[in-house]
């Protein structure tokens, strides 16, 4: 198969609607990272997204839709949805509710609940518009890889394997939405992003985040969210984050990076700020603060991949804000190798 990757305009839209609703699969930017999508309510079409990404068939996908009165049919609603919605939507949150009958068991990996988003980006709302349907769509990427924010990592993950990719340029917010469970008393972050613990906090009153955000699963533990299971946006490099402050990682991290013998190639991230710290040693800059790196992570990690990195060092953030969201994924993507300075 041959994979078209064409600017997202409204002819372009328009064909990515028309093969949507013959049970194909599409590419999509959205304001976090880009979707693979398929009618939501079509077991066959739901299940090429698994077969293209190569994803564990107990990891569920989210649902994707452009209005409110598109949640009726598909969940349970109750006053903590009604609340965030009216808050932070369309955005980056996603909310885990009591599944309807109409949601196909591969939607959600046979779990009783369905995840449902409304996107802000233009390009995603006007293609779930014009089709018509929820959409189902996980990120972009093959499973394990880091989630694409550009159209050009999906076309890397997935060239061959779908048949369009719409292009609407870099995703804004650049980690996924923050997954927040409403089916419990009590709020409770599954995965973090870019609308932070505290701004739900503000709504509701009382969240919780859950403690496996920020370590790995014990041998044998159920997963509160499946996905949180699976290894995730690893570079092919070893890599391990730093805690401590600024000058004593950066002295860490300098004496390891000259240890280190000539045959491998290592790459450190860092602040714009702590840049002059690593003197002429290999470096990528996260940017200015926690937004930026949020914005810039999975493209540093990927571009790691292409200039055959095979040791990443990386400076860490507070597990606050926007930032307990970049520690997440960076946590995950350095298989939680943590060193305290
Ligand atoms: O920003 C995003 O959320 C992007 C864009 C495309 O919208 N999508 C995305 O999807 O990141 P995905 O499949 O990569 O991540 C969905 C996460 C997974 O961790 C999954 O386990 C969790 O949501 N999830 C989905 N349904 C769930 C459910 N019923 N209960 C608990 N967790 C669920
Ligand atoms: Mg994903």
């Amino acid at each position: 198969m041959r994979t078209l990757c064409l600017p997202a305009d409204s002819a372009s839209i328009a064909q990515a609607a028309q093969l949507l609703r013959a049970g194909e699969i599409v590419g999509f930017p959205t304001e976090t990272v880009y979707g693979l999508g398929a009618n939501a309510l079509s077991d066959p079409a739901v299940r090429k997204i698994f077969a293209a990404k190569e994803r564990p068939a107990d990891n569920p996908l989210i649902v994707h839709i452009a209005a409110l009165a598109d949640m009726e049919p598909l969940c349970h609603i109750n006053d903590m949805a009604r609340r965030l919605a009216a808050a932070f939507w369309p955005g980056p949150l996603t909310m885990i509710l009591p599944k309807k009958d109409i949601v196909p068991a591969v939607v959600t990996a046979g779990l009783d609940s369905v995840a449902i988003r409304m996107p802000s980006h233009p390009v995603a709302r006007a293609l779930i518009e014009a089709c018509g349907l929820p959409i189902a769509a996980p990120s972009g990427n093959r499973s394990g890889r880091p989630s694409p924010t550009l159209a050009a990592h999906m076309l890397e993950d997935m060239d061959g394997r779908i048949p369009l990719i719409l292009d609407g340029g870099a995703c804004d917010v650049g980690v996924e939405s923050t997954v927040v469970a409403l089916t419990g008393d009590i709020a409770t972050v599954l995965r973090p992003g870019g609308i932070t613990p505290d701004m739900l906090a503000g709504v509701l009153g009382q969240v919780q985040v859950a403690d496996s955000v920020m370590r790995p699963l014990k041998e044998g533990e159920a997963a509160p969210s499946p996905g949180m299971k699976h290894k995730h946006y690893a570079p092919r490099a070893r890599m391990t984050l730093y805690e401590g402050t600024a000058e004593a990682v950066a002295a860490r991290i300098r004496s390891e990076y000259d240890a280190l013998p000539e045959t491998e190639r290592a790459l450190i991230l860092a602040a714009s700020e702590h840049l002059p710290l690593y003197g002429n040693r290999r470096t990528a800059d996260l940017g200015p603060d926690e937004a930026s790196a949020a914005h810039r992570v999975f493209a540093l990690l990927r571009q790691a991949d292409d200039d055959r990195i095979t040791r990443v060092f990386s400076e860490t953030y507070p597990e606050s804000g926007v930032g307990l969201a970049v520690m997440n994924r960076m946590a995950r993507a350095a298989g939680f190798d943590i060193v305290q300075t």
